[in-house]
Parts: C-alpha cells; structure tokens; sequence
C-alpha cells in the first residue's frame, strides 16, 4: 500500500485532493505571472535626523502612499489630492532626471512651503515606475507627524 493509497482510505475529502501537486504548480506558475506584471521595487526614505528605511515599492503606486505603507508616519494630510503640501519630499540631484516634471499645481503648492527648494516635491505626485527602482529620497520633518514613539516596517 502507498501512502497515497492510504490516505484514500482513510481520508473523508473527495480524491480531487491528490491533485494538489499540479494545482500547486498551476497556483506558483499563475503567482509567477503576477510577481512578472508587478515587480517589487526599492524606496529608500531617509528622515532629517539621519534615519534610513528601505520600504518595498509596487509600481503603480503614488510614493506617499508606499511611505504611509511602510508605517513611516507621514502626515499627508489631504490623502494625495495635491492640496495640503504635508508630503514634502526632497529629491537628491542624481534622482531629478528621473522624475517627471512637476505639474503646474505642484510647483504653485510647493511655492506656499517654507524652505522648499529646487529638489523639493510632493511625495503624493510622484508615481513609483521601473525607471525609479531605488529612488532616495529625503522626508521634510515639517511632514511627520510628530510624536514621540513610533515602529515602522
Ligand atoms: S498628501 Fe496632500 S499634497 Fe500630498
């Protein structure tokens, strides 16, 4: 008797059960096919006080979100409508090339922050894309939220 065998006999599920081996590889080979459409990319947020974290990005995704996802407490008060400027980023001169140009309405948002400069932008503007695998960025201590105790990963 093999073990399959016994298990048949003694098991109450249905024999479709023992099909596990090819669903299994039909369920990795269907998994491969979505990890193939959407590849995990790198965001390296580093905060004011030296504080480095390196937070799993999806394509598709606004950069604010990824940050918030991590657990890193980012106010982005408006939820990425464009409109609160509480998702202050800067960008390091070697990743601005990389960017997409900063709308209209981001540079007028921008104008309205104190300390802004040139390698400022929103994080909620900027969508993460292969091209940015990597991206470093630098969050604006304006934009914690403050509190004295937090965990983020
Ligand atoms: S979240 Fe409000 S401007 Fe980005």
């Amino acid at each position: 008797m093999t073990i399959e065998t016994y298990i048949d006999t003694r098991s109450s599920r249905p024999a479709h059960v023992h099909e596990r081996p090819r669903q299994r590889a039909e369920a990795k080979s269907h998994s491969a096919g979505f990890a193939d459409e959407h590849k995990f990319l790198t965001l390296n947020v580093r905060l004011a006080d030296g504080s480095q974290f390196k937070c799993e990005a999806a394509e598709g995704f606004r950069v604010m979100e990824l940050i918030r996802a991590y657990g890193l407490p980012i106010k982005a008060e408006c939820g990425g409508a464009g409109v609160c400027a509480t998702c202050h980023v800067r960008v390091p001169d070697a990743w601005q090339a990389l960017l997409p140009a900063p709308s209209d309405d981001e540079l007028a948002k921008l104008d309205e922050v104190p300390g802004a400069d040139d390698r400022s932008r929103l994080a909620c503007q900027i969508e993460m894309t292969q091209a940015l695998d990597g991206l470093e960025l630098v969050l604006d201590p304006e934009s914690l939220v403050p509190q004295t105790i937090w965990a983020a990963g």
